[in-house]
This record gives structure tokens, C-alpha cells and sequence, in this order.
């Protein structure tokens, strides 16, 4: 869980420049699938009561932030000794301390002091540097948008990484775009969708810039995510409004039209708030004010809508037909983790992770054999005499399995066990990934008066030239007697051509 709110202009999730920073959002890697938010913070002083300032605790040790900030992205950071418990001691012996009228302990940071010479208690509260454990050790990455999806503080179910990088392809979110979202939930899809339409901050150029236009009608919900906005740096380009969108729709600023190219609704009822993304007023009831269309008016706009259940998606597409949108299509998700791995065949390698003890070909199984029934003559042979007769009765070889040819005899062992075996691929057992349906439709430009009339301006009716079946007589005829001269053209130079050859022939 995050700890600290900091406001951070450049986010992260998009510039996260070379090295991590304080104040800045940073994610710890435990494991593989293991992540662990944390806004680094600069030491102000003994925190929580860790000399050492503020301290991510893990499994793997405690690592002190000063050691966290100002490395390498990807760095990898080792465990720290901290004195975890003097903790306790050291809040009581304040209390104490505190209540027997002396001197607060000043803060420190592990810097000079006002004070001209630190005292005792200085000494002892000053910034301890941090001293490498050997307990273990974590990995720093940089936020993204992924990482952010399996790592975030749930408050609802949430949309992953494989349906938001198709809805995100589909809805055609490219850098500069503005794209509607309701409802925000839990931030999953913002973040994403964020990074996929960001150019640059606003106010920094006159372009267009990227932005997307959140809302969500739970309150506790819009607050909370409004707040990690503004810890990421996303507050300026995404635009997060608390409202019910069933029935105040989607203009912004008090009814200004954000203008937007795409469209993207996870919501339990999508059909409810299909009406207000029209381009033009969809119901009958007209209460003659002016009506304004959140939508792009000059570009088609793509939508997708995200719904668990098949009745939520026929009521969808039955709304989308009725208000104009073409090209409606469902797409399901199916994902499928499929494991690689080399498949090491041999009885002869030990037993391992990853090698399958069959034996590799027909010769390593017959020595195999040979071994075990030499093993198990060993074990009940009488005595020498009679074990050497039924030896020599049976014709047994009495030689432990051998290698098979000379080269394998002279070969070394595989010095890199990993790149022995065969690739193979396997998927899945099961697939269990059913999240949501997707529905995506598109709305045209919609083709006014006006658009008509600067058309037929341009292009007026009855003076078209060569364009076929639109001719006038004169202009038909004097393509037609183009075409007939060419023709003419044609067959005189091959007359001509033919009596050449001809004139040739006879001279020969
Ligand atoms: C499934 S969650 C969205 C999750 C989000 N897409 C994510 O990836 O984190 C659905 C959200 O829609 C919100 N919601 C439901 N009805 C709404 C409405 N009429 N207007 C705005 N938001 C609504 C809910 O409060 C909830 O937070």
C-alpha cells in the first residue's frame, strides 16, 4: 500500500527519467509476481521510529528509503540492518523524557544541525547510514501501467492488461486523443488508457494534447482516486468529474464538450448512458435548450463498453443500433499463459526440475535394463561358482551399461544444463479467463446541410468530366473519337510493320 501523498508533476507512469527520485512513486519487486508500491521519501528525521528514516519492511529484510532513492531503475537493492526493536524502547523513553519537562528531541536529517554543537541526544538521534544485511534483497522498478494493475489497492473489480491492451488497439487511443471512461472504479483501465493517449503535459505546446475524461458516481471512490492522480502526476491529464452519467452525461466544465475520439464504459447498465454520447439530441424530449454532443464533431468516434454478462450485451447493441453506431461486434478474450520450456529426456541426467527420466532412445533403455537385471543378479548370487555358470548359461554381460559409442564416452559433461533438450511450448490446462464481453461499434460523422452544400460547391452536378456515366453528349463523342483514332492508329502501324517484313522476305 502506498504511504505518503506527494504531489509529482511529471508522472512517473510516463517520464520516469533514469533514476528513481523522493517523492516519486517507485514500485519494489519481492518476486516474480510480487510488487510493492512505495512513494520514496527523503529523510526529514527519525520516521515511524527508525533512525534510519522511513523503511519498507519486506520478507526479504528492511530496506531504508535513503537506500532506494536516487539509483538506476532496475537497480538491485540489498537488505539493510535495521533495528526494529528499538522501536518500541525508544517511543517510551521520549514519552518519558517528554513528561519529566526535558527538552523535545530535536528532528534531524542526518545533515548539520542548527545548533552550534550537536549534544548527546543529537549524536545519538542523527541519520544512521544504512548497513547492507545479508537477509536479502529486492529489485526498483519504475510504475507502469501493468504493474499498477496487479499491484493497486482494489476497490473494485478491475479491467487487465490483455482486454484493456485490445480495447485500448481497438478504440484506435492514440497519443493526442481524448477518451471518455466511466466508471473510473479502481484506476486500472485510466492508467493504461492515460499512457496510450499522452503527448506531452498541457500548456506546454498549442497541439492538442492527449487527455482522458474520467467519472465515477461513488464518492469514496472518486476521492480516493482523484488523490492517486495527483501522487502519480496524472492530475493534468486526466480529468475526473464525480457524477452519475445515466443522467448528467459526459460534458465537462459545466457543459463543455471534451471532443472526444473514443469511448470507453464499464458500467453496469452501458445502454443508460448510450443516449448522451449522440451527436445530436436523441430523444423526443425537447425542452428547446441547446444540446451539446461530448463527442469529436468533425471524427468518427470508437466505443467499446464492458459487460460480464451476454443480456447486458444484447441490450447494448440493441441501444447502439437504435442510435446510429455501425460495425458492432463482440469480442470475448480468451487468455492463455503458455509455458516454454526445454525438455530434457535421459535416464542418465539426474533428477531435476524440467527433465523427464524416460530413456532418451531404444539403446539407453536396453543398457538401463542391462544394469538393473546385473544389479539384481549381484544381489542374488549363491556364490561365485554358480552366479559364473548361469552367467555363462544366459550369455549376460557382466559390464555396467556403457556408453553408447566412443563420442559419447569422449564428450563432456553439458557445462550449460539449460540449453540441453528440446524447446517445447505447453499451454494451460484450463482456461479460466472469462472477464467480460466486449462490444465495440462505431459512430460516423454525421452528414449535415452544410457538409452537403460545401460538397455540392465544389463539385457541382452536371459538370463532371470523365467520370463515366456522368459525361455530357460532347464530352462522350470526343472520347469516342479519341478511342477510334487510337484504334486506326493501332492497325495502320501494324499493316505497316507486317509489309516491311514482308519487303524483307522477298529481298532474302
Ligand atoms: C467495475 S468498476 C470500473 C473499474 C475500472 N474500469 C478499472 O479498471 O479499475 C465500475 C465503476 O463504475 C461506477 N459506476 C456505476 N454506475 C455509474 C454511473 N451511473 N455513473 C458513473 N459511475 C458509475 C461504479 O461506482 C464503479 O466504481
Amino acid at each position: 500500500m502506498p504511504t505518503m501523498a506527494t504531489p509529482h508533476r511529471v508522472s512517473p507512469f510516463l517520464e520516469p527519467g533514469l533514476r528513481t527520485k523522493p517523492g516519486s512513486l517507485a514500485v519494489v519487486q519481492l518476486s516474480r509476481d510480487n510488487f510493492l508500491p512505495v512513494y520514496l521519501q527523503e529523510h526529514t528525521g527519525e520516521h515511524d521510529g527508525y533512525i534510519e528514516g522511513a523503511v519498507v519492511n519486506t520478507r526479504f529484510g528492511s530496506f531504508p528509503h535513503s537506500t532506494l532513492i536516487n539509483v538506476p531503475w532496475g537497480s538491485q537493492i540489498r537488505a539493510s540492518k535495521v533495528d526494529t526493536g528499538s522501536r518500541g524502547r525508544k517511543r517510551k523513553r521520549q514519552l518519558t523524557e517528554n513528561s519529566e519537562g526535558a527538552t523535545p528531541e530535536p528532528a534531524t536529517n542526518g545533515a548539520k544541525t542548527d545548533t552550534a554543537e550537536p549534544d548527546d541526544a543529537d549524536a545519538e538521534t542523527a541519520l544512521k547510514q544504512a548497513v547492507a544485511d545479508s537477509s536479502g534483497f529486492v529489485h526498483i522498478l519504475p510504475p507502469t501501467p501493468e504493474i499498477w494493475t496487479t499491484s493497486l489497492p482494489h476497490r473494485t473489480q478491475v479491467v487487465y492488461t490483455p482486454d484493456y491492451s485490445y480495447i485500448l488497439y481497438r478504440l484506435r487511443a492514440l497519443p493526442g486523443s481524448t477518451l471518455i471512461e466511466a466508471g473510473a472504479g479502481s484506476g486500472s483501465f485510466t492508467h493504461a488508457a492515460v499512457r496510450a493517449v499522452y503527448n506531452g503535459y498541457p500548456g506546454t505546446t498549442p497541439r492538442r494534447k492527449g487527455k482522458v475524461v474520467s467519472f465515477e458516481y461513488n464518492e469514496d471512490r472518486y476521492h480516493k482516486m482523484q488523490e492517486e492522480l495527483t501522487q502519480h502526476g496524472l492530475d493534468g491529464l486526466v480529468q475526473l468529474t464525480h457524477r452519475n452519467v445515466y443522467e448528467g452525461g459526459f460534458l465537462v466544465d459545466g457543459g463543455r464538450s471534451p471532443e472526444a475520439e473514443a469511448v470507453f464504459l464499464d458500467l453496469p447498465a452501458p445502454w443508460e448512458a448510450l443516449p448522451h454520447l449522440s451527436r445530436r439530441r436523441p430523444t423526443t424530449d425537447d425542452d428547446g435548450t441547446e444540446w451539446v454532443s461530448p463527442l469529436h464533431p468533425k471524427k468518427s468516434v470508437y466505443i467499446c463498453t464492458f459487460s460480464p454478462c451476454i443480456e447486458q450485451v444484447t441490450k447494448t447493441v440493441s441501444a447502439l443500433r437504435r442510435l446510429g453506431w455501425v460495425d458492432i461486434e463482440m469480442v470475448e478474450i480468451m487468455n492463455r499463459k503458455l509455458h516454454t520450456l526445454r525438455d530434457r529426456v535421459g535416464l542418465n541426467l539426474q533428477v531435476d526440475r524440467g527433465v523427464n527420466n524416460s530413456a532418451r532412445d531404444v539403446d539407453e533403455a536396453i543398457a538401463r535394463l542391462t544394469e538393473i537385471e546385473e544389479r539384481f543378479r549381484e544381489n542374488v548370487r549363491p556364490s561365485r561358482g554358480e552366479d559364473t555358470e548361469m552367467a555363462e548359461e544366459e550369455g549376460v554381460s557382466r559390464t555396467r551399461a556403457a556408453p553408447r559409442t566412443e563420442e559419447d564416452a569422449a564428450a563432456p559433461t553439458a557445462k550449460f544444463p539449460w540449453q540441453d533438450g528440446q524447446l517445447i511450448t505447453r499451454g494451460e490446462p484450463e482456461i479460466k479467463s472469462h472477464t467480460s464481453y466486449l462490444v465495440f461499434a462505431v459512430l460516423p460523422v454525421e452528414w449535415s446541410d452544410e457538409a452537403e452544400a460545401a460538397v455540392a460547391a465544389k463539385y457541382p452536378l452536371g459538370k463532371e468530366q470523365k467520370v463515366v456515366g456522368a459525361m455530357d453528349k460532347k464530352a462522350k463523342k470526343a472520347q469516342r473519337r479519341e478511342m477510334l483514332e487510337q484504334k486506326k492508329g493501332d492497325r495502320k502501324s501494324r499493316r505497316k510493320e507486317r509489309d516491311e517484313k514482308l519487303a524483307e522476305g522477298a529481298v532474302v
